[in-house]
């Protein structure tokens, strides 16, 4: 099969579409002929070799996290999915290969909403596990004021219109070029830095009551202050959280508790109240152009590439 892979940690000149061997879904896995994979920063963190201690990659390596595509195959115990259906999810990227590929492996996944075009379902799984794990990690619930801080990319625009639908008041910073972009999912926009807490008084009269840093851009100090308590807040993206009392939520490898929330996002995208805002779609054969386009830290929404 075709697949972009990279031999060795690098810039994004070391990604190549290759002919590589064809992955096979194991227990409690479907294969899917991919239609578009999503592209996140870690895929490249991971590229560049920054995360080499923490997450070590068998080289050479597919990167794409997550996709969208047709099941082909069906692993033993699966119930509820049959080939030729749709399905987006999550792939065991560090060890079997990712999305970038013609055909990948899903461990988490659930039927693609009939509103979605294929790009909007293969950049949503990642997100939709992440928003959902820290949803849960934050006891958010219907009546309490969430404060996203960068609420403008693919983590936050998908959290944002997960935390709508459970009832929350959403609040997102973001550069003042995506205020109206923002206000689209119904969150209030606040431009992000020193001085925050004073923007965020005059729209949030009765206070914030939990906090997603989704920027890592070292406001912790900041975020507590307006949480009024670290444990009210969770990062996602600065390494700095334990100094701070504050937690870190990180994907797991086999398992997350924000694999219930595929089907209940594609239930939501089917009444009409999840979408998934794309910055830009690439071709395959554009995925150094993905990966630099995610490396400007700027996405509005979410980078995706093009399989098929
Ligand atoms: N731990 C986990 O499980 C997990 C999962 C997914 C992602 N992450 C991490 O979470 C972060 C966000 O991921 P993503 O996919 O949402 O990234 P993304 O799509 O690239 O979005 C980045 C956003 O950050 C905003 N931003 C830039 N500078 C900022 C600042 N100083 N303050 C506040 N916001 C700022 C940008 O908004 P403007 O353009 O308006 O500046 C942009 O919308 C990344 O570091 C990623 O690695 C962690």
């Amino acid at each position: 099969m075709f697949a972009v892979r990279y031999h060795r940690y690098g810039g994004s000149d070391v990604l190549r579409v290759e002919d590589v061997a064809e992955p096979h879904a194991g227990p409690g896995q479907v294969r899917i002929a991919v239609r578009a994979t999503g592209v996140t920063p870690a895929d490249w963190y991971l590229r560049s070799g920054m995360l080499r201690d923490v997450v070590p990659l068998t080289l050479p390596h597919v990167p794409g996290m997550d996709a969208a595509g047709t099941v082909d195959e069906v692993g033993e115990g699966v119930t509820g999915t049959a080939v030729g259906d749709e399905v987006f999810g999550l792939v065991p990227f560090a060890d079997q290969g990712g999305g970038a590929a013609q055909y990948a492996v899903l461990e988490a996944w659930a039927p693609t909403p009939r509103s979605w075009s294929f790009e909007e379902a293969g950049g949503a799984a990642g997100n939709i596990d992440t928003a959902t794990r820290v949803l849960e990690a934050l006891g958010a619930a219907d009546g309490m004021t969430l404060l996203i801080e960068g609420a403008a990319g693919g983590v936050g625009t998908l959290t944002a219109q997960l935390a709508r639908a459970r009832g929350l008041t959403v609040i997102g910073t973001a550069s003042e070029g995506n205020h109206g972009f923002l206000r689209q999912f119904g969150v209030i926009p606040v431009t992000y830095g020193a001085g925050l807490a004073d923007r965020i008084a005059p729209v949030a009269p009765r206070g914030v009551d939990v906090v997603l840093d989704a920027a890592g851009k070292g406001s912790l100090a900041q975020l507590v202050a307006i949480a009024g308590d670290p444990r009210r807040v969770v990062t996602i993206a600065d390494f700095d959280a334990e100094r701070h009392g504050v937690r870190f939520s990180r994907s797991q490898a086999g398992t997350s508790p924000g694999w219930a929330g595929l089907p209940v996002a594609a239930a939501l995208a089917d009444q009409g109240h999840l979408t998934v805002p794309l910055h830009a779609v690439f071709p395959l054969t554009d995925t150094a152009a993905a990966h630099d386009a995610s490396a400007t830290g700027h996405a509005r929404g979410k980078i995706v590439i093009r399989v098929r």
